[in-house]
């Protein structure tokens, strides 16, 4: 038998419509939605759209108006429902502020309350932070461009002069080592060698930082140099895999998931999108079968320019162009 939320459901035919865009087009994907709002069928509705649309949802209701059923259905579609129906203003206090500590980058509020709590005490989201990414391969592009469309301020180091180039025509800073650590508040590795981040940045390093590595082994921050180093006054492993190195000047060095790969080693491991990974792994796909068939010879690597002549001109042009 249909139920009441699920005949409610079919009939908000413009929420209908746009949920079937929004699992199209996913506008929300690693994106949290905190919601403090009535929750009845429609707004159940609503909040699965946003849900189709990518978002993990984590919603709580407005006080006295939360029904026992819609809160059972979202919990079954996967949206966390904080609390259950209440008419206790301290309770209804206690869940808004649960919502607020998954700190949702966005938030949709039914009466102000959620926004008045979250202004009482608002945490950064990654709009407008400093963002400094070691490396601009195809990993570095990646994450550069994802903080940028999240609006944050994104700059690159990168040792190869090209690249570095590339990432100054794709409009991003590429400062100097030391100036870009100095004002960078979250760094962010992404290069495959070793030592890109250690002790000895501990004196240019600004409070409360947060180092992440993308690359693939734990090595590209010197986790262990770090920890090990005089100027370390405290550790504190933290929750959801934060570290923080407290400082003997009180600055605080937070890290994310041990320095290991944070995408997959953190405590989310989501990894990429799966439509990013499966075009990656048909062109392995593919290219193994070149191999194993024999359609591969030297031709298939293409060089247009000497790297050393590029390396010398991109040089160049950074210098003259500064
Ligand atoms: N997190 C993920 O999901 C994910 C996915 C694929 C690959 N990876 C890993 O990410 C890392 C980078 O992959 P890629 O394909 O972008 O590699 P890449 O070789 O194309 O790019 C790395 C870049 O880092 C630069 N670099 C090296 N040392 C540097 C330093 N000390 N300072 C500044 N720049 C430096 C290099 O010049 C190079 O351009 C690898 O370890 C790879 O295995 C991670």
């Amino acid at each position: 038998m249909t139920s009441r939320i699920d005949w409610v459901r079919s009939n908000c035919r413009l929420l209908r419509a746009i949920a079937e865009d929004f699992a199209r087009t996913r506008p929300f994907r690693e994106l949290t939605i905190g919601t403090g709002i009535h929750l009845e069928p429609k707004t159940v509705a609503l909040l699965l759209t946003l849900k189709d649309g990518g978002a993990r949802v984590i919603s709580t209701g407005n006080l006295n108006s939360t029904q026992p059923e819609a809160v059972e259905y979202l919990r079954a579609n996967g949206v966390q429902v904080i609390g259950d129906r209440t008419t206790d203003e301290g309770e209804h206090d206690r869940y808004l502020r649960s919502v607020l500590k998954a700190e949702p980058e966005l938030i949709l509020d039914n009466g102000g309350d959620l926004f008045a709590r979250y202004l009482e005490d608002p945490y950064e989201a990654t709009n407008g932070r400093n963002v400094l990414v070691f490396g601009y391969g195809s990993v570095g592009k990646g994450i550069a461009a994802s903080f940028r469309n999240g609006y944050a301020s994104v700059a690159v180091i990168e040792r190869d002069p090209v690249l570095r180039l590339e990432a100054r025509f794709d409009g991003f800073q590429v400062p100097e080592r030391d100036a870009g650590l100095k004002t960078a508040e979250i760094v962010i590795t992404a290069t495959g060698a070793e030592g890109v981040v250690t002790e000895a940045d501990l004196d240019v390093l600004r409070d409360r930082v947060v180092l992440i590595n993308a690359g693939h082994f734990p090595a590209e921050i010197a986790v262990e140099r770090i920890a090990a180093d005089p100027r370390v006054a405290r550790r504190q492993d933290g929750p959801e895999g934060v570290t923080t190195f407290v400082l003997s000047d009180g600055r605080a060095i937070h890290l994310l998931a041990g320095g290991h790969m944070v995408n997959l080693g953190g405590p989310r491991p989501l990894g990429n999108s799966i439509e990013s990974m499966d075009l990656g792994f048909a062109l392995q796909a593919r290219c193994l079968e070149a191999v194993a068939r024999g359609r591969t010879s030297p031709d298939d690597v293409v060089v247009p320019v000497p790297s050393s002549i590029n390396a010398t001109v991109a040089e160049a042009f950074l210098e003259l162009y500064r």
